[in-house]
């Protein structure tokens, strides 16, 4: 991670961390879960099988490391609700739900179908994110194909919401306060680092949105950054 990133997300860290004992037993268990994770991308159906597997297959290492770290983020988490802002074919759904399997998971994408890159064939992530979440055997699963931008609030609560659909910052910051319908008691953005979308659009909504409702937050080192926000209680 650059310095400046590091350094802004220590900050970030510092201003926000109403609750730091707590902030040290999800990193030491989130590390622990990283360590002991033996999960791995499906065979068929993964980024580095997908449309454009080459820009994923060029760097395989840093994105097993990411997509391991989605498991463990979410081992870590246990959810009982999980909601995935752009969910596309599945990949970070597989390992968030392979973490939670009890869990249920809702994915919300506009599902786009693609061109492969290598045979020019129709990619459609809506069909392989269900035939990936079939062949895992997960049980409580949904896609809902709509666009973000036509929903005033989430259909469902969920104590834990990934945003991972746009990251420009308007579409960033609005994913933010959607997934804040939700009543979640974790928000977890993929892709955090970008210093022109994400990351000023998160620095906006824990400062507008949030302000005092948050116990701390924890930057998850990978390819893109991930940011962990863990909520208040209600009670406080
Ligand atoms: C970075 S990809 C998600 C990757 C996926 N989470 C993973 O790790 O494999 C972003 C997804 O968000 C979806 N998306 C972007 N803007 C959206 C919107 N306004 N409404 C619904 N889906 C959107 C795109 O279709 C795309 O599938």
């Amino acid at each position: 991670m650059r310095l400046a990133v590091k350094q802004f997300w220590r900050h970030i860290r510092r201003a926000r961390a109403s609750d730091p004992l707590a902030a040290r037993k999800f990193r030491k268990q989130f590390e622990a879960n990283l360590q002991e994770c033996t999960w791995k991308p499906h065979p068929l159906y993964s980024v580095f099988t997908q449309y454009d597997q080459e820009w994923y297959l060029a760097q395989k290492e840093a994105f097993m490391h990411k997509y391991l770290c989605f498991y463990a983020v979410s081992k870590t988490i246990a959810p009982r609700k999980i909601i995935e802002l752009g969910a596309c074919a599945g990949a970070s759904g597989d390992p968030y739900l392979s973490a939670a399997p009890e869990a249920d998971y809702l994915g919300i994408d506009v599902f786009g179908v693609n061109v492969r890159h290598d045979d020019g064939a129709e990619w459609d992530p809506y069909k392989i994110a269900e035939q990936l979440f079939h062949d895992r055997g997960f049980k409580n699963w949904r896609l809902l194909r709509t666009n973000l931008r036509h929903l005033n609030e989430l259909p469902a609560p969920a104590d834990f919401v990934v945003v991972d659909a746009s990251h420009d910052f308007d579409n960033e910051y609005a994913d933010l306060q959607l997934a804040l319908t939700a009543n979640p008691t974790f928000i977890f953005i993929d892709d955090a680092d970008d210093e022109n979308g994400a990351k000023p659009a998160i620095e906006k909504f824990l400062k507008e949105d949030l302000r005092d409702r948050v116990a701390y937050t924890f930057a998850v080192n990978y390819v893109g950054g991930g940011f962990v926000i863990r909520l208040k209680d209600a009670r406080g």
